[in-house]
């Protein structure tokens, strides 16, 4: 059957939506191990000074390995564009080509995620507040739980929800803030920016504490 005028305008039409958004290079797992080794083409510094040698992170600076490269990729976007605010990070990701941005992206990807997927009991009590708020969430104030989004043992789910069962509570505590004052986009349907406005300070603390007890023993990123 002959495809009529209209429709294939309209497929041409759905190529260019598809373009704009996934990108026609393919990313370059090597050339992004590179750039974290070494820095990018355009004066971006080594990933590796901050994030550490695989990507595991440190005070102050956010565990990269293994997160999904949609949401890397996502998050060097809207730093580079300043809906991110971020004095160290931002410069950084303005500094990073797009192409460099997906290279390193799909690259801290292959790294190994130091956690394992792991559902904790059902807690009985909310006396076990980080428990409650990570399995069952908090209803009353329209917090679902957090392992609904971001997976049993808080792994990650696809591209859009990252991996947070080994952030560190410090590094929670100033996304949440960032989120109240509006200086990070709220990401995918605002979801998460409208959660971080319900969650105290000692909410976080307390989920970070329960993902830290529910993954003792957890190596850090090692490939
Ligand atoms: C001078 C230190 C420094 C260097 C070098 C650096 N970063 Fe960062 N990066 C940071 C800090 C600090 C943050 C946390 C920003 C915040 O608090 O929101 C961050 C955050 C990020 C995030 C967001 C992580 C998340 O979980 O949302 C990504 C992605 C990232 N960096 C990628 C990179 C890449 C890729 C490179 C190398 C090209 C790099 N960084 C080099 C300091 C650095
Ligand atoms: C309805 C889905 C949803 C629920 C429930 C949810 N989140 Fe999120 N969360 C997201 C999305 C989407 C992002 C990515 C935001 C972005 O792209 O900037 C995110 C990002 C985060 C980040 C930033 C990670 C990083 O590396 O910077 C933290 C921390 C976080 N969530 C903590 C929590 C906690 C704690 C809970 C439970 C109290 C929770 N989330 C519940 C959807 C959710």
């Amino acid at each position: 059957m002959p495809v009529s005028k209209a429709s294939s305008q309209g497929l041409a039409c759905l190529a260019l939506l598809l373009a704009s958004h996934f990108p026609l290079w393919a990313a370059d797992v090597k050339a992004g191990a590179n750039i974290a080794a070494n820095g990018g083409a355009q004066g971006a510094p080594a990933c590796v000074s901050c994030h550490g040698n695989q990507g595991e992170g440190g005070p102050g600076f956010p565990p990269l390995a293994g997160q999904s490269a949609g949401y890397l990729e996502r998050q060097l976007h809207t730093l580079a564009a300043g809906k991110r605010k971020a004095v160290t990070m931002a410069p950084v990701a303005r500094a990073l080509t797009d192409q460099e941005k997906a290279d390193v992206a799909a690259y801290y990807a292959s790294l190994k995620l130091p956690i394992e997927s792991k559902v904790g009991p059902l807690p009985k009590s909310k006396d076990s507040n980080g428990a409650w708020l990570v399995e069952r969430g908090r209803w009353a104030d329209g917090i679902p739980a957090c392992a609904k989004c971001h997976g049993p043992g808080g792994t990650g789910v696809g591209t859009d929800f990252p991996a947070i069962g080994h952030l560190d509570a410090k590094y929670m505590q100033t996304q949440m803030a960032a989120w109240r004052k509006q200086e990070r986009d709220a990401g995918p349907l605002g979801l998460m920016g409208s959660i971080a406005q319900k969650l105290t300070d000692q909410d976080v603390q307390d989920v970070a504490d329960y993902y830290q007890q529910l993954h003792q023993g957890a190596k850090p990123a090692s490939n």
